[in-house]
């Protein structure tokens, strides 16, 4: 059977979610809304991949110089390694919000994840190619979402070819050229090497995070993810988060669609983290830096709407909150304790088809813990906060 790592269809049915027709004139969605993010913490990440609740990590905008290089420092990339979709980061920033507000706090929060797993679930109606899947537990009334990535997906991840990695590099050279680590807008410059406006070598390690609340439908949510640069003085708030992009240069109609598409996605990754500007830098195919555009966020959806590449948000809202729904009313309610067992439900996206949620068999759920001390997927001392 495929489903070998799930408990036996028998036994606990694969629960199935229909797959929204984006393209379906008479479709209905209905408005559904989105609360403004509030900031409620910001953490950073060092060199060594330490996290640190402070702002060390903390970039300031500033103008990228015409005709950027983004080849420039390739050799000297300090790489991140590729690593599971831990949320250990988030459910510390998570305890350290609970040892503030207390407990009561969490009770309200519907689901805490992170950016980037929330922005793949919004955008799935018009995903066409590449699906994914979730782990999922459900604590004291709290969904809990991490990405599943297979031993396979990683190494997949760490053996892209050289040009495939070149092209991924040119989004952090424009993000070094575009931001200073001093918010007077002078740069560091650390190495004789460095051309001019260049911002520093790129250390995919380092990151600076913010922690937002916000709420979807009825739902409450408690979302992480890493914030590029902010334009001026950091105040805690989310009003001057800059988010950057590369894309290629547009030669043509096919490359204006193409670009209208990726559209969705800068809009929900920064929508979500209520980063309210978008500064793309459009770039040849061999990492020249051509032209900057700056967006303002909330003016996107507008700016697609009767194109070629439209699309609509309020799709994604709508199916968010169906998502929601749907996680609900099939992940049971018995599960509203930490009991001795942990439950941990597998939520897989097929493009065109939709959403399938089964709950793991022990083996699955040992796999989900791959050896740490870990109840399902949550660190023991986040379970240990939790019972508390
Ligand atoms: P670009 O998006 O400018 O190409 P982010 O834009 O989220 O701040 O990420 C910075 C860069 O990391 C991206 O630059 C891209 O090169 C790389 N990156 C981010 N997410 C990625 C993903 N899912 N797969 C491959 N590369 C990714
Ligand atoms: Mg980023
Ligand atoms: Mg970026």
């Amino acid at each position: 059977r495929k489903a070998k790592r799930l408990v036996d269809d028998e036994e606990v049915e694969i629960r199935r979610l229909q797959y929204p027709l984006v393209s379906d004139p008479r479709r209905s969605t209905h408005s559904v809304p989105f609360q403004q993010p509030s900031s409620l913490l910001t953490f950073s990440y060092s060199p060594s991949r330490v996290l640190q609740f402070d702002d060390s990590a903390l970039r300031y905008y500033v103008e990228p110089p015409p005709n950027a290089d983004l080849n420039y420092g390739y050799d000297r990339w300090i790489r991140k390694r590729e690593e599971k979709g831990r949320l250990d980061g988030l459910l510390r920033a998570v305890c350290r919000l609970v040892d503030r507000n207390g407990i009561k706090w969490l009770q309200d929060i519907g689901i805490v994840s992170w950016r980037g797993v929330m922005t793949k679930i919004l955008t799935a109606p018009y995903e066409e190619r590449e699906g994914w899947e979730l782990n999922v537990m459900f604590v004291n009334g709290t969904y809990y979402f991490e990405e599943h990535a297979s031993e396979a997906k990683l190494r997949e991840k760490e053996d892209i070819t050289q040009k495939h990695r070149i092209r991924m590099y040119y989004g952090y050279a424009f993000e070094s050229y575009c931001s200073s680590d001093s918010p007077n807008g002078r740069k560091n410059y650390t190495n004789s090497r460095d051309v001019s406006g260049w911002g520093g070598d790129v250390d995919t390690n380092v990151q600076w995070c913010s922690v937002v609340k916000t709420k979807l439908g009825d739902t409450r949510l408690v979302i992480g993810g890493e914030v590029d640069c902010v334009r001026g003085q950091f105040n805690g708030k989310t009003d001057n988060f800059v988010e950057l992009k590369t894309s290629i240069v547009i030669r043509n109609a096919f490359d204006e669609t193409k670009f209208e598409k990726k559209l969705l996605k800068f809009y929900f990754q920064s929508f979500l983290l209520g980063v309210p500007e978008i500064i793309v830098g459009f770039r040849t195919p061999s990492g020249q830096l051509r032209t900057v555009q700056k967006f303002q966020t909330i003016q996107i959806p507008r700016m697609v709407r009767n194109k070629p590449g439209a699309w609509d948000p309020q799709i994604s809202l709508d199916w968010g909150n169906n998502f929601i729904a749907f996680l609900k009313s099939r992940i049971d309610a018995s599960e509203l304790s930490l009991g001795n067992k942990p439950r941990v439900w597998r939520v897989v996206f097929k493009p065109r088809e939709g959403i399938t949620a089964s709950l793991l068999d022990d083996q699955g759920v040992q796999e989900v813990q791959s050896g740490e001390e870990r109840f399902g997927f949550l660190p023991n001392w986040y379970a240990e906060e939790l019972r508390a």
